[in-house]
C-alpha cells in the first residue's frame, strides 16, 4: 500500500555482485569481471512478483567494492599491485555491461534508474574539483576521468528508458554542492546523465529545510531529474515529544518537496527512505538505538509517517 519502488540496501553493490571464484577461474576474465546475482535474486523476484520497480544502487563506488577488483590477477594479497588505467577501464566497462545486461534481460523494465556513480566528491580530500581520492581506487587508478567513463559505459549498455543518476550525501553543503554541480554540468553537456540523487540522511535539527530547499532549486537548474534517494532522519532520543518534532520536520520536508514539484521548480521524480522500520536502520549503533524512519519495529506507523503524508493533525512545530 505504501510504496511503488524500492532500493536494495546492499545486494546490488559490487561486493555483493562480483563473483570472485569465477573471476579467477580463467585468465580470459582478467578484463571481464564475472558477476552473480545469488544475493540479489530474491529482491528482484519480489519486486517483479509484487509489481514494484527498483532503483539500482550502485555501479561505481569507492566503498563496498573489494580491493581485489582493482589488483593484478584479482589478487587478494593486501600488497598486490593495482592494475593499469587501461585494464581498469576495461574491467569497469565489462562490469557495467554484465550487470545491466543480466538485469535487463532477466527483469526487463524492473530497474528504472541507476546510481551510476556514488559519492565521488569529498571536499576534505582537498583535490582539484574536490574529487574523492584517499579512499577511492577508481580515482587513484583512472583519475577524475573515471566519472565520465562510468556514465559513458552505463549509457552504452542501459536500455534507453533507464535513467542514469549521480548520487551523494550532504548535498546541501555549499562547497560540496558547487563541486557536484561543476562535475554534473560536464556530464550533462555530453548527455550522459539524467538525474541527481540526493541521499538526504538528515538529523532531527539540521540541515534546515530552507537549506535543503535552496540546494534542490540549484540542482534543478541543471535541468535534470531530482530524486531523494536515501531519506532518513536520525533520532536517538525517543520520547513522545521528540517523535512529534520528527513528524513535524518530515511534514515540513514533504510540503517543501511537493511545493517545489507542483510549482515546477524541481522535477522531483522519487523519494525513497533508507529502510522500512527503525529496527533495521543502518543508523542503529550497539547500545545506541536510532529511530529515523516511518515505521517502528512492529511495522506500526510512527508520528513520522503521518508527518510524511502531510496529515493535517501533525502541527508544523
Ligand atoms: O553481510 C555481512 C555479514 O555477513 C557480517 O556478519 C556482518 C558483520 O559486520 O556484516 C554484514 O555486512 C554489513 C552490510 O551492511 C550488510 O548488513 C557490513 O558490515 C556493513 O558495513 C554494511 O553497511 C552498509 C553500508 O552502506 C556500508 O557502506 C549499510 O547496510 C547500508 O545501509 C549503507 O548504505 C549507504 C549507501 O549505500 C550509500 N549512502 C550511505 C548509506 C548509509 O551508510
Amino acid at each position: 500500500e505504501q510504496f511503488n519502488s524500492f532500493t536494495a540496501g546492499n545486494e546490488l553493490k559490487p561486493d555483493s555482485l562480483l563473483d570472485y571464484n569465477k573471476c579467477i577461474s580463467d585468465p580470459k576474465y582478467d578484463d571481464n569481471p564475472q558477476v552473480t546475482f545469488r544475493n540479489a535474486e530474491y529482491l528482484l523476484d519480489f519486486a517483479q512478483e509484487e509489481g514494484l520497480s527498483m532503483r539500482g544502487h550502485t555501479l561505481v563506488w569507492h566503498s563496498q567494492t573489494p580491493r581485489w577488483f582493482f589488483t593484478e590477477g584479482y589478487s587478494r594479497d593486501e600488497n598486490a599491485p593495482l592494475v593499469s588505467k587501461e585494464l581498469m577501464l576495461k574491467r569497469m566497462e565489462n562490469y557495467i555491461k554484465n550487470v545491466l545486461e543480466y538485469i535487463q534481460s532477466n527483469y526487463p523494465g524492473l530497474v528504472y534508474a541507476w546510481d551510476v556513480v556514488n559519492e565521488a566528491i569529498e571536499v576534505g580530500d582537498d583535490m582539484p574539483g574536490y574529487y574523492r581520492s584517499n579512499e577511492s581506487y577508481w580515482y587513484q587508478i583512472i583519475g577524475e576521468e573515471f566519472l565520465e567513463k562510468a556514465f559513458e559505459y552505463a549509457r552504452k549498455y542501459a536500455d534507453p528508458e533507464v535513467r542514469l543518476f549521480y548520487n551523494d550525501y550532504n548535498t546541501e553543503q555549499v562547497t560540496k554542492m558547487n563541486a557536484i554541480i561543476d562535475m554534473v554540468e560536464k556530464l550533462k553537456a555530453k548527455d550522459l546523465i539524467d538525474g541527481i540523487g540526493l541521499q538526504c540522511h538528515i538529523g532531527h535539527n539540521s540541515p534546515s529545510i530552507t537549506d535543503i530547499e535552496s540546494s534542490i532549486r540549484k540542482y534543478a537548474e541543471l535541468g535534470l531529474e531530482i530524486q531523494v534517494t536515501e531519506l532518513d532522519m536520525s533520532l536517538t532520543d525517543y520520547t513522545e515529544e521528540t517523535l512529534m518534532k520528527q513528524a513535524s520536520r518530515y511534514k515540513r520536508l514533504f510540503l517543501t518537496l511537493k511545493y517545489l514539484k507542483e510549482k515546477g521548480f524541481a522535477n522531483i521524480t522519487n523519494v525513497t527512505f533508507w529502510g522500512l522500520s527503525d529496527d533495521i536502520s543502518w543508523l542503529n549503533k550497539p547500545g545506541i538505538p536510532n529511530y529515523p524512519l516511518l515505521f517502528d519495529q512492529y511495522l506500526v506507523q510512527k508520528p513520522a509517517f503521518w508527518g510524511a503524508i502531510m496529515h493535517p493533525d501533525i502541527p508544523l512545530n
